[in-house]
């Protein structure tokens, strides 16, 4: 852990700093860090081009998320301090978890189909969509573009694995945004980078994956 991620999770007194254990992995948003032996501490990463979603849009993506994809979550808590906005998010850990390539899209294509059914009436309703790739995926996406034999991974949902079945999880809770939630500067922003997300989410998933996440609504 950084010294500064140390000095963040200190605020946190229901977060034991004993528990933290190897930095499992880390995308645009979070770090993610082992915590005890069943879970993991996602802490947010804050920088020029990325700011985290506000407690309040944090705590609604994950009520939204826990709404529409029951099936596909794990246990997630947002932990807060009395004082302050800031917060981290505790989950129930998944072991090895595989990242999606196109031809588990196929084998999988029920749980894909049906994810991406409840994600077209989320975004009919909200304005909202999840975001699939997850910022190595996108970068896998680019990438594979100029070496078209390099096969790009899904990054935000992954495949949970057992002795009897193989199961989509959804691991990132945050949501793209594409409608106003309030009048601030950072819903803006949010908003501005969610649009320029979802449409690459559009294109990449359909030319590297075969996943059409924009529909003719009307069949839903
Ligand atoms: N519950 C979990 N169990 C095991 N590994 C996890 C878990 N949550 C996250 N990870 C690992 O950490 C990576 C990043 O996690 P997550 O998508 O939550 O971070 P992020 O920073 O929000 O990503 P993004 O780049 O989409 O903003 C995942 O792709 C996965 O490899
Ligand atoms: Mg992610």
């Amino acid at each position: 852990m950084t010294i500064q991620e140390e000095r963040y999770i200190k605020q946190f007194q229901k977060i034991k700093i004993k528990q933290i254990g190897k930095l499992i992995d880390e995308g645009m948003g979070n770090r993610v860090y082992e915590y005890g032996k069943k879970q993991v501490l996602k802490i947010p990463k804050i920088s020029f081009i990325y700011h985290p979603p506000s407690l309040p849009h944090a705590k609604s993506d994950l009520q939204i998320i826990n709404r529409y994809f029951k099936d596909y979550i794990q246990d997630t808590e947002i932990i807060t301090t009395p004082k302050s906005d800031y917060y981290c998010i505790i989950q129930e850990r998944i072991t090895n978890p595989r990242h999606p390539t196109k031809n588990d899209v196929a084998l999988l294509q029920d749980q894909f189909d049906d994810i991406v059914k409840k994600n077209i009436r989320l975004y009919d309703r909200h304005g909202d969509s999840l975001d699939f790739l997850g910022q190595q995926g996108l970068r896998e996406c680019i990438y594979s573009l100029v070496v078209p034999w390099k096969k790009p991974h899904l990054f935000n949902i992954v495949i949970s694995e057992n002795k009897s079945s193989e199961r989509l999880v959804i691991l990132d809770i945050e949501l793209l945004r594409m409608k106003e939630r309030d009048q601030t500067l950072r819903d803006l922003r949010f908003r501005f980078v969610s649009t320029i997300s979802y449409f690459l989410n559009i294109f990449f998933l359909r030319y590297c994956f075969g996943i059409h996440i924009k529909n003719n609504s009307a069949e839903f």
